[in-house]
């Protein structure tokens, strides 16, 4: 066997195995006691990943490689040390440059002739940059807009989806000519220019809550475009990753819908979260009866049973640890207290749980939506911390909600419902909340992470 030979077999089996971890990874991350080790297979096999390209015969210089991971990794370290509601953002931007570098490369690849003779070739280089154009725009904007760098609210004008499709359609129609008329390289940088501005134009009309699912809909485009990539550079090992990115994030994407209750259509065209005037406007009207930190004290000290519905409030105020101590103080006193948890409940899958795991909660308090609404009418008290439109009875009752049908929990139905929020501001959709203005509901304005401390201040008499 020759030396290349040697190398690149070695490079194969490097691939094989990085892939195989890949997978591992993706099956562990779906259970919660399994998902430690599905963060340490995705890591050795992306470790192994760069190992094996790094042993490429190619490869003459290792000089630029080592500038380019030593920049890189000084830019990742920082920007992997972000608060929890700020990942979204911070992923929109890792598919940014993911997107930016698979465009580059398709760039490169096209003016060095590689796939000049081979239609497939032209093709899957062309699906390359068109997805990875679009999707770095795209993912700066989504980020831009999640950091409220940019308007959160959608801008939309009339026959914006019309503009839209026409130019998507101007960007395949050129890459096509291009496969049949490979002399027609004036084309290319077309390509590029209009999928970069089809980007920016794909995202402005999506509201701020809309955004993660967006997030994890460019995920899927851009690990596409990494798998067309693996084709251009005939890299299996991309092709394997890309596909299960794409894969994932699409699946991703359809089951955060789901429990929106909304259509794909609906998030990527609907315009979402534009502001209600009529709801905004009355929520000031109405009245509602509001208690203090020592009132809510004695009602929980009297309540049998307890269901705490956290939301995308306590993740701000990063009150999970007070919670604990909230719920270490009534279980003390003999109170059954569990947590409520609603699919899209803060800003990302997984959010409320992987917060309450943080503050060391026992995993089997907290308990799916499906399976607690049923229990809301035995229990004595919701205490609501933070959490909006996810306990908004108008998605059962109310039409013209436009998160009408949107699975809710129905703290409604409690004996007593207490929510603690700073105001009476409406959350991400930006609708009013008629649970706020129920007999037997309670408001506690107040900071989350101060408001329950001063809960548990009074249940434990200071300690
Ligand atoms: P929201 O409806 O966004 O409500 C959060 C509430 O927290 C707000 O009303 C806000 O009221 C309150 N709040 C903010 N900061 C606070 C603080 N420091 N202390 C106390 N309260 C504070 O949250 P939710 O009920 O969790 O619902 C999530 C929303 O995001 C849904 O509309 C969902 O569809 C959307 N979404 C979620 C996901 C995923 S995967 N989770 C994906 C896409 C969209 P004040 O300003 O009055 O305090």
């Amino acid at each position: 066997m020759t030396e290349i030979a040697a190398s690149q077999y070695a490079i194969e089996l490097i691939y094989l195995i990085a892939s195989a971890l890949f997978i591992l990874s993706l099956k562990w991350m779906s259970s919660p006691s399994t998902a430690r080790h599905g963060i340490l297979a995705g890591e050795i096999g992306m470790v192994l990943a760069i190992g094996g390209t790094l042993l490429h015969h190619g490869i003459v210089d290792y000089k630029w490689i080592a500038v380019g991971l030593v920049l890189g990794s000084g830019i990742g370290v920082p920007l992997g040390m972000v608060q929890m509601t700020a990942v979204p953002q911070r992923t929109a931007l890792s598919h940014a440059f993911g997107a930016l570098c698979v465009t580059l490369v398709g760039t490169a690849e096209f003016y060095l002739g590689t796939q000049s003779g081979s239609k497939f070739g032209m093709s899957v280089l062309s699906m390359e940059v068109i997805l990875g154009g679009l999707t770095f725009t795209g993912s700066l904007m989504a980020a831009g807009k999640l950091q409220e760098i940019l308007p959160q609210r959608p801008i939309t004008y009339k026959g914006q989806n019309f503009v839209n499709f026409i130019l998507f359609g101007c960007a395949v129609g050129s890459a096509v000519y291009l496969v049949l008329h490979p002399e027609a390289k004036f084309l290319f940088p077309i390509i590029v220019g209009i999928s970069v501005i089809f980007g920016v134009l794909l995202i402005i009309p999506i509201g701020g809550a809309d955004m993660p699912t967006v997030i994890s809909l460019l995920n899927s485009y851009a690990g596409l475009s990494a798998a067309a990539m693996g084709f251009v550079l005939d890299n299996k090992l991309l092709i394997i990753a890309g596909a299960l990115d794409g894969s994932s994030g699409f699946i991703l994407s359809v089951i955060m819908s789901k429990a929106m209750n909304r259509s794909f259509t609906n998030v990527l065209f609907g315009a979402f979260g534009q502001v209600q005037p009529s709801a905004a406007a009355g929520a000031e009207a109405k009245p509602v009866k509001s208690a203090t930190p020592e009132e809510a004290a004695a009602i929980l000290s009297a309540a049998n049973k307890v269901v705490i519905v956290p939301g995308y409030g306590m993740a701000v105020a990063q009150a999970q640890h007070k919670v604990r101590e909230l719920y270490d103080a009534l279980t003390k006193k003999g109170v059954d207290v569990r947590f409520a948890i609603h699919p899209v409940a803060g800003r990302m899958p997984g959010h409320m749980n992987v917060l309450l795991a943080e503050a060391d909660i026992p995993y089997d308090r907290l308990i799916e939506m499906d399976e607690i609404n049923g229990d809301f009418p035995q229990t004595d008290v919701a205490l609501v911390i933070g959490a909006n439109d996810v306990t908004n009875p108008a998605a059962r009752t109310d039409q013209s909600s436009p998160i009408f049908g949107m699975p809710i929990l129905d703290v409604d139905k409690a004996h007593t419902v207490m929510v603690i929020k700073r105001s009476m501001n409406p959350g991400f959709a930006g609708i009013d909340n008629p649970l706020y203005y129920l007999d037997n509901t309670l408001m506690l304005f107040g900071d989350a992470k101060q408001f329950v401390g001063a809960i548990v201040r009074e249940l434990t008499g200071g300690h």
